[in-house]
């Protein structure tokens, strides 16, 4: 089948082409650097199957587009949906499938990366040496083991997160999620009400989806509610954290350490280089100026595990499609689900 690649990179390029090659798919790659919208969709005309990314505009216009071309799938090369329009999909007859499972060890592993860099500020201590510092001042960290950190969400990402933390580190987690994790619970995780998780935690980490519930789960409120100096990673999807209360927390000194890989406007900048260009979001650029913030590209999945497993699937699910086998990858609209806001 004829697939067409949107926000495709040099690296989406060799694990898509190797993947194909190698395990015998034959399907017809074609690559875009684009990312899918409006002015962009007709470069699938042709294409039975259509692959996006995370950042590009899958709203009822583009979805119209593409049927109207022909196109009857949306193979998405992640496994968030939150900004799919589920029900144009359904009502323009077009099947839309994710990679659900690829390495969630890439997101968790990242997220500790994040917190350990917060707190030793590794950032800091690597340019301080490189220009000769070798002082300590400013690199005052503290031990992980023995605080409390609060998992919002543990499923497949969050409950590794949760795990490394209590196992490895010897923390004390608390857990808040919609379903209790018995394998978590007897692992000594404790499920609390989600104040409590704010109140109580050292560490907020967030690995819940964005749905209508979890927007802005991270606002003025709830940092009022954390304890003060707290630090809160975000590893799951911008929409979860109100920016303009968290720069407000940072000022105030209330939230100690902020660790982003995600952004509620990151689809105008991450995955490009800026770097010769002016950043005129306001609150991306306040963000950037605080020493105690680190703000990542979106690349916890970015794993040659992780790339070769969307690959496979991704590759997997254009196959099932063309024969007409039903798919557990399949996207389903929801009654009451507005823009698709629901799982990830
Ligand atoms: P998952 O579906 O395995 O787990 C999500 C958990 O959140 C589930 O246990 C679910 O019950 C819980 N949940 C749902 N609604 C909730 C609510 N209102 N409050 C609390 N918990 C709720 O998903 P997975 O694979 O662990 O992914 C987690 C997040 O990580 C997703 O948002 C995904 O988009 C994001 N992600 C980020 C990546 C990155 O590169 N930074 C890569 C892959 C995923």
């Amino acid at each position: 089948m004829r697939l067409s690649i949107f926000s495709s990179k040099p690296y989406d390029r060799r694990f898509l082409t190797r993947v194909n090659e190698e395990e015998g798919f034959g399907h017809e790659l074609v690559f875009y650097d684009a990312r899918l919208e409006e002015a962009t969709a007709q470069l699938a005309h042709g294409s039975a199957a259509v692959s996006p990314f995370v950042n590009d505009d899958f709203g009822r216009p583009v979805l119209a587009d593409l049927a109207e071309q022909g196109t009857r799938l949306v193979a998405l090369r992640s496994a968030g949906f939150n900004n799919v329009d589920l029900g144009a999909a359904h009502d323009l007859g077009l099947t839309v499938m994710h990679v659900p499972d690829y390495s969630p060890y890439a997101v968790a592993e990242f997220t500790i990366a994040l917190a350990l860099a917060l707190n030793r500020h590794l950032s800091r201590a690597y340019t301080h040496v490189r220009e000769g510092d070798f002082s300590l001042q400013g690199l005052l960290g503290f031990d992980l083991h023995g605080k409390t950190a609060g998992i919002v969400g543990t499923g497949k990402i969050g409950g590794i997160v949760a795990e490394t933390l209590l196992r490895g580190f010897g923390c004390r987690v608390l857990a808040y999620d919609l379903y209790l994790s018995d394998r978590l619970r007897r692992l000594g995780v404790e499920y609390v009400d989600l104040d409590d998780l704010m109140r109580g935690a050292d560490l907020v980490s967030l690995h819940c989806p964005l749905t209508e519930d979890t927007y802005h789960l991270i606002d003025r409120r709830s940092i009022a509610g954390m304890k003060p100096g707290v630090m809160l990673i975000n590893t799951s999807r911008g929409g979860l954290i109100d920016t303009g209360a968290v720069i407000d927390g940072l000022k105030a000194g209330r939230i100690g350490y902020l660790g982003l890989d995600v952004y509620e406007e990151e689809a105008r900048y991450f995955f490009e280089d800026h770097s010769t260009r002016l950043i005129d979001d306001d609150e991306l650029s306040r963000l950037l100026t605080f020493p105690n913030v680190i703000v990542t590209s979106h690349q916890g999945f970015f794993t040659r595990e992780a790339l070769e497993q969307i690959a496979r699937t991704t590759l997997g699910n254009v196959r099932d499609f063309e024969e007409g086998r039903s798919s557990s990858n399949v996207v389903r609209a929801h009654p009451g689900e507005q823009n698709g806001r629901r799982a990830a």
